[in-house]
């Protein structure tokens, strides 16, 4: 099936099943944050990994949807812990209700995910749960490690790279682990498979802190430089210490003490370090670095090349994304 199918499909089942109930305070943010769209990433990747082997999509589809609630209620959080006031565009739910609303609402979320995850043959629940149980363990630890970072020193970039693949991978993974399950995939297709989206998860995460600097304010519906104005330590910015002179490393650091400065001065300071050190090329490397080591992990997958070939598309597709 074509991925406009696919998404259709997602949508479908989106619209007629997440719908607002009483109190409404409880589930208008649910459906605010799922009919705002969004890639819809993680529930094709289970939809395609299923196909991969032949499955029945059919059967992966409430499984999909579970994993996209999932993730829609990672971001309820993730605003919060963020502070970030805008998302696809339009006002993040902390900020058009309040933070009760985001935790409660986001909670919710997390158990409805459960409820979409077990519709499917009963004999692959087990597994499906097991593989999302790690997952969603995966995120808290990345994100835990993500907010101790802001105020941390001292970050390599392996102890980034490993932030990123708890508090982002995992969930690309994960998701086309659970599709394979249904697609009857052997263990040790699914292993490449799930290292397969384990490192297209890398490639995007740093994809995201790339499009955080340089995006095209318009498309990317996030605020510009809301990783500079908290702190974040990506890889940007680790890479930029790495290659920084004393100045530069002083002026970095200075910056990245506080988030107490005018943010457009420091924005632009930040930036135009950046820019001397040519951190955008550098970012695009490591990007392309991980997802060579994707398509190898793919290209150990036991399945012909056609079928190989829409996920081959897709992880391309990712890394030249504008949101
Ligand atoms: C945002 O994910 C969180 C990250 C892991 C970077 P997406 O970029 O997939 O968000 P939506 O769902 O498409 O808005
Ligand atoms: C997202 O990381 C990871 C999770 C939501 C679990 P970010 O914090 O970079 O995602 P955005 O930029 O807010 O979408
Ligand atoms: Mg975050
Ligand atoms: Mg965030
Ligand atoms: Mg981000």
């Amino acid at each position: 099936m074509t991925n406009a199918h696919l998404l259709e499909k997602i949508q479908y089942v989106i619209d007629t099943e997440v719908i607002s109930k009483q109190p409404n305070l409880l589930y208008d943010p649910i459906v605010y944050s799922l009919s705002q769209g969004g890639k819809r990433i993680r529930p094709l990747l289970t939809l395609m990994g299923c196909e991969l082997f032949g499955g029945n999509v059919e059967k992966a589809l409430y499984p999909a949807v579970g994993v996209e609630i999932f993730h829609n209620f990672t971001l309820l959080h993730d605003d919060i812990m963020d502070q970030a006031p805008i998302r696809r565009g339009q006002p993040t739910v902390y900020k058009k209700w309040n933070e009760n609303t985001a935790i409660l609402s986001g909670d919710a979320m997390f158990a409805m995910a459960y409820d979409f995850l077990i519709r499917t043959d009963s004999n692959f629940v087990q597994r499906i749960i097991q593989a999302f149980n790690r997952v969603a363990i995966g995120v808290c630890e990345g994100q835990q490690y993500d907010l101790d970072f802001e105020t941390q020193d001292h970050v390599t970039i392996s102890e980034y790279v490993n932030m990123i693949r708890l508090k982002t991978s995992v969930l690309l993974g994960g998701a086309l682990e659970i599709g394979g399950i249904i697609g009857h995939a052997t263990d040790s297709d699914l292993k490449h498979l799930y290292a397969f989206g384990e490192n297209i998860g890398l490639a995007f995460q740093l994809q995201d802190d790339w499009l955080d600097a340089y995006s095209d304010v318009e498309k990317f519906g996030k605020i510009h430089g809301g990783d500079i104005a908290v702190n974040k330590k990506t890889f940007l910015y680790l890479k930029a210490l790495e290659l920084a002179n004393d100045e530069q490393s002083g002026q970095l650091k200075h910056y990245f003490s506080s988030t107490n400065f005018d943010e457009k001065e420091k924005f632009n300071a930040v930036l135009s370090i950046y820019n001397d050190l040519d951190i955008s090329q550098h970012t695009k490397s490591e990007m392309q670095k991980y997802q060579d080591i994707a398509m190898k992990s793919l290209s150990s997958v036991l399945v012909s090349e056609q079928a190989k070939q829409p996920l081959k598309t897709l992880a391309e597709n990712l890394l030249i994304r504008q949101n």
